[in-house]
């Protein structure tokens, strides 16, 4: 690497613009060395081709060993394996990969989906009447966006509701920037030995969620999941399919208030929510930290050559407003003829979840835009208060009224 690196672009000129830095980078260097945390540099990758390139490539592994955020704590391997949070196959290349994929797409059936659709509009349905009959002022973020996946993600694993407090409480700490290592572990080991306990209540009472169906399923190998690989599955589940979410359907309703005249194009035309939430998809990222990947081979990526060892970082929110890709990027408009985007990565990893999430905020901004068309933040948006303090980008707090 002989130019020089520069550090992870995070800061933005507003809530909602991404990053200005990506712009210059995506024109002059879409592949660049990056300074990482600890003194290691890596390459950051911002162009659209490079992102999408680099996803489907033999060359690159999902195994990650190095950090791309500045937290207070990291843990050592041992610490993590202490902990029994379970390594989860999100950082696994196949072969390996393939194993877990293959049961888990088994489980994300159109059927058990249709069979979630309604029981989502309930659960939808109950969050507005409850907003509703306590009147305005609310808060968005704690009345709507982080109660329905947390009550989704119940429902798809079979997992009672009153568990989700606890998972909410560890998740926020274990994104956190900052805590102590104590409190990284406590909410690690808290949130493992609660999956345990729920993996064997469903050896012993199986139902229809999907851990069940997981503790069923045989694999391609014959061997069937222990209890260590359904704990980090299931983690894996509540981590990438709850807060990933929640940060989506706050940020995606922040971003309807404050461009006022897109909200009122989906409040004329709810029926066609599908459009505007693949636009939201398209233009905003809850992964500030981009897509952590290594090479495994020499290779060469956007006029840069990669050696083997090298950390690799997916800048997903720089190639969803890549130019090359999109008329006027850094424009929302929810009207936008969907185009493939990487809001979900794409390859071998592409997010398992996201037939479920699109229906959640489908669902969602749907009704929201039926039942409140008179939404308003009581803020201006600069005043949000935004999650620059954890590892996933979203509002802490949405103060509405209608
Ligand atoms: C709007 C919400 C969501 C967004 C933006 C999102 C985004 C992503 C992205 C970018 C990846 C790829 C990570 C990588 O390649 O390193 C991913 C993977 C994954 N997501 Fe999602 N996700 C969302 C919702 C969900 C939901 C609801 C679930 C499950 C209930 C889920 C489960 C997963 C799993 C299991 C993986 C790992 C797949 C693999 O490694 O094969 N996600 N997601």
């Amino acid at each position: 690497m002989t130019q020089s690196a520069q550090p992870l672009p995070l800061s933005r000129e507003h809530p909602l613009a991404a990053p200005a830095e990506y712009t210059r980078l995506r024109a002059e260097s879409p592949v660049c060395p990056v300074a990482l945390p600890g003194g290691r540099t890596g390459w950051l990758v911002s162009g659209f081709a490079e992102v999408t390139e680099a996803l489907t490539s033999p060359a690159v592994s999902a195994k990650r060993g190095f950090q791309t955020t500045v937290t207070s704590v990291t843990l050592t391997p041992e610490e993590w394996v202490a902990s029994g949070f379970g390594t989860s196959f999100i950082g696994m290349d196949p072969p390996e990969h393939t194993r877990y994929r293959r049961l888990l797409t088994g489980q994300f059936t159109v059927r058990r989906l249709r069979a979630l659709a309604p029981r989502i509009e309930q659960i939808v349905d109950s969050h507005l009447d409850a907003m509703v009959a306590a009147g305005p002022p609310a808060d968005l973020v704690r009345d709507f966006a982080l109660p329905i996946p947390s009550v989704v993600i119940c429902e798809l694993l079979g997992m009672p509701y009153a568990e989700s407090k606890h998972f909410q409480q560890r998740t926020d700490v274990i994104m956190r920037l900052e805590r102590t290592k104590e409190q990284l572990l406590d909410a690690m080991t808290g949130m493992a030995s609660d999956m345990r306990a729920f993996v064997q209540e469903r050896r012993r009472n199986p139902d229809e969620g999907l851990i069940s169906g997981l503790i069923q399923a045989v694999p391609d190998d014959g061997e069937p999941l222990t209890d260590d690989e359904l704990v980090a599955i299931g983690n894996l589940m509540v981590i990438a399919g709850y807060a990933t979410t929640a940060n989506m359907i706050g940020l995606g309703a922040l971003a309807l208030l404050a461009h006022r005249t897109q909200w009122e194009t989906l409040c004329r035309r709810p029926e066609d929510v599908e459009r505007a939430v693949e636009e939201m998809l398209r233009f905003l990222t809850v992964g500030p930290y981009c897509l952590p990947r290594t090479a495994k081979s020499d290779f060469e990526l956007g006029g840069q050559a990669i050696r083997t060892g090298d950390a690799i970082l997916l800048a997903t929110e720089s190639a969803n407003r890549d130019p090359a890709q999109w008329d006027a990027p850094d424009t929302m408009d929810v009207t936008r003829e969907p185009k493939r985007h990487v809001g979900f990565a794409y390859g071998v990893h592409q997010c398992l979840g996201q037939e479920l999430a699109r229906m959640e905020m489908r669902i969602a901004f749907g009704k929201l835009a039926r039942r409140l068309p008179e939404l308003r933040l009581t803020i201006p948006v600069e005043q949000v208060r935004m999650c620059s303090d954890m590892q996933i980008y979203g509002a802490h707090e949405l103060p509405v009224t209608w």
